[in-house]
């Protein structure tokens, strides 16, 4: 979970130029008048018109079908789509800084720098589901993290109801026969001591065509099209994950930590098992994983018999 503090509005250069790009791209969507002067125009604008190119429906995740199957009170109320983006979490940004609500949606059918956890890139190509969520919870900044897991148990949960043996590997890569099917990325930004909003990012591998990513993550990636006879609807998966997701994002707002923490329990595979805990700066810890701790952390019992509390890391749970 990356938590990131501003003191005031700030708007990298960088992100801006993105947006532009973004633009750019989408000209034929806007009128000539203000194609001719993207570079001249505020950010505010520049939000207003990424919003009215994301309200034209896209072919691959029509929103009329998402609508159609949400059964939601805020979450997926607005939802902008596009073809391409660099990344949703940074469109999602851009639109929750100039001041969309909680429950916005940002969906691209690719992402050109999708971005995975640890730095990470993740590849997007066409027949995956990438999506970020925009959410303006009013809590303590460490309690964040728990709105990953909370997603982890949405996304497991869909997959359940579709009979897919999901599970939640810490902190919340959901696999399917150990490989995984699923990443969220949660990125924060915070205001003093409150958090101003929360981009939930998510990456589901729904259709995609695991030979064509990289030879290093074949392996260990699958799709839900292999793992299941089912048609796959990918409009209708978006529906339901947001249906869940608002369920489970309500606990969270009503401060019922304990029932996701049960949830999530529930549905992992890692406490209980030998696993491998590869730290941001390389160091690595062993032990046996024997339970999270109420903001989210993993607990690790080591081979010296010490205690030991992860609050981030890459989790490798060996198999015996
Ligand atoms: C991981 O490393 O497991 C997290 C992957 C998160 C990928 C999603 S796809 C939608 C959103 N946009 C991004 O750039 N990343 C997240």
């Amino acid at each position: 979970m990356i938590i990131k503090k501003y003191k005031n509005l700030l708007i990298s250069d960088f992100m801006k130029k993105s947006m532009q790009n973004l633009l750019l791209k989408n000209k034929e969507k806007i009128s000539k008048e203000v194609a001719e002067r993207i570079f001249q125009i505020d950010e505010v604008e520049i939000a207003e018109l990424i919003k009215e190119i994301g309200n034209h429906e896209i072919d691959y995740i029509p929103t009329r079908e998402i609508k159609e199957n949400l059964a939601t009170k805020y979450i997926g109320k607005n939802i902008y789509s596009f073809h391409e983006v660099e990344s949703t979490n940074n469109v999602a940004k851009f639109l929750a800084e100039f001041g969309s609500p909680e429950g916005t949606i940002v969906l691209s059918e690719t992402q050109t720098k999708g971005r995975g956890r640890r730095g990470n890139e993740w590849e997007s190509p066409s027949g995956g589901i990438w999506l970020s969520i925009i959410l303006k919870p009013n809590i303590e900044p460490p309690k964040a993290s728990i709105i990953t897991l909370a997603t982890g148990v949405a996304v497991a949960k869909i997959l359940r109801k579709m009979k897919i043996d999901a599970k939640i590997k810490w902190p919340n890569d959901i696999l399917i026969n150990n490989k995984k099917v699923c990443g969220i990325l949660t990125e924060a930004n915070a205001k003093s001591n409150t958090i101003d909003y929360v981009i939930v990012g998510v990456g589901i591998d729904t259709q995609v065509d695991i030979n064509s990513l990289d030879e290093n993550i074949q392996e260990k990636t699958t799709s839900i099209n292999k793992e299941t006879s089912e048609e796959i609807e990918d409009p209708q998966i978006v529906a339901k994950f947001l249906n869940e997701f608002e369920e489970i994002y309500n606990l969270f707002k009503d401060k019922n930590f304990d029932k996701i923490l049960y949830e999530w329990k529930q549905m992992n595979q890692t406490i209980g098992s030998y696993v491998e805990v590869k730290q941001p700066f390389g160091e690595v810890f062993k032990g046996t994983a024997i339970g999270i701790d109420k903001q989210g952390a993993l607990m690790l019992e080591l081979e010296n018999g010490e205690l030991k509390k992860i609050i981030s890391g890459e989790c490798i749970i060996h198999k015996d």
